[in-house]
C-alpha cells in the first residue's frame, strides 16, 4: 500500500538526497518544495522585485499569477526537475544569491498559500515523498511517515561547502555557515508555518550517520 512520506528539517541536512533515493526505491514521486520557493525567488530577481537592499513583496504578490511552476521527470538524473514558466531552472535556483534570499520570500503568506495548494495536489494519489519545512505540519499533516532531519550547523555547512566548490569556487566556509544558520533562524521564527517538529515525526540527527545508514533506517520505517 502506497503511503505519503513527509521529510522536514534544517537546511543542508541531506533531505533531498535521501528523499530522491527513497522515491526511486519505492517507485514514488519526489517533490522538492524548497525548489518551488527557490524558483519564486528567482522569478522575483529576474523581474527586479529584489535588489541588493530592497524587496518589494507587494509587487511580487501582485505578480504571482505569472508564476507557473511544474516538475518534469528527467530519465538520466532519475528525478523530476523544476520548471519556472516552462524554463528548466534546476541549476539557476541553487546559486548562493537565491539561497541568501529564499527564506525571506518564504515568509510571505500569500506565496506559501499558493505553493502549499499546489503541493497538496501532488499528494492526492499517495505514493509521494516530499521534502521541505512544513510538509508534516501543514501540507500533509496526515502523512503516514514523518521524518525530521537535523545535524550540527558546522557539519551541515561543511557538506554544503564541499558541494558548492564546483559551482562557486570563490565561496568561503564562513559564508556558507552564515547562510545555513541564518536560514534556519528565519525558517524557525517566521509567523506563518514556522519550522517545527511535526507531531509523530521521527527525529534523525545525522551528524554521525552515513547516507546509507540513514537510508536503511527510513526505508525500514516506510515498510512498517
Ligand atoms: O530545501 P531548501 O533548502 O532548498 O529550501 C530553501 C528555503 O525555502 C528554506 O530555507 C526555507 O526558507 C524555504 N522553504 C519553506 N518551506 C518549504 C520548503 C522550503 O519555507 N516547504
Amino acid at each position: 500500500k502506497k503511503i505519503t512520506i513527509a521529510i522536514d528539517g534544517h537546511s543542508s541536512t541531506g533531505k533531498s538526497t535521501l528523499a530522491k533515493q527513497l522515491a526511486k526505491t519505492l517507485n514514488y514521486i519526489y517533490i522538492d518544495t524548497g525548489a518551488m520557493y527557490r524558483a519564486v525567488t528567482l522569478f522575483a530577481m529576474q523581474q527586479g522585485f529584489i535588489t541588493s537592499d530592497t524587496f518589494d513583496a507587494d509587487q511580487l504578490v501582485a505578480n504571482l499569477n505569472h508564476v507557473f511552476l511544474s516538475f518534469k521527470f528527467n530519465e538520466d538524473l532519475g528525478f523530476a526537475e523544476i520548471y519556472l514558466n516552462d524554463e528548466n531552472v534546476e541549476d539557476k535556483i541553487r546559486s548562493i544569491e537565491v539561497s541568501n534570499f529564499v527564506s525571506k520570500i518564504a515568509e510571505v503568506s500569500a506565496i506559501r498559500t499558493k505553493l502549499v495548494q499546489q503541493q497538496k495536489k501532488y499528494g492526492i494519489d499517495k505514493g509521494v515523498v516530499m521534502d521541505g519545512r512544513d510538509i508534516g505540519t501543514v501540507v500533509f499533516p496526515d502523512a503516514e511517515l514523518k521524518i525530521f532531519m537535523t545535524a550540527s550547523a558546522e557539519i551541515r555547512a561543511e557538506r554544503r561547502y564541499l558541494e558548492l566548490q564546483e559551482k562557486s569556487p570563490n565561496i568561503t566556509f564562513d559564508e556558507v555557515l552564515k547562510n545555513v544558520v541564518e536560514r534556519d533562524k528565519i525558517d524557525s521564527t517566521r509567523e506563518d508555518s514556522p519550522l517545527i517538529v511535526a507531531e509523530n515525526a521521527v527525529m534523525i540527527d545525522n551528524s554521525n550517520l552515513t547516507k546509507e545508514e540513514q537510508f536503511n533506517l527510513i526505508l525500514d520505517l516506510a515498510h512498517k
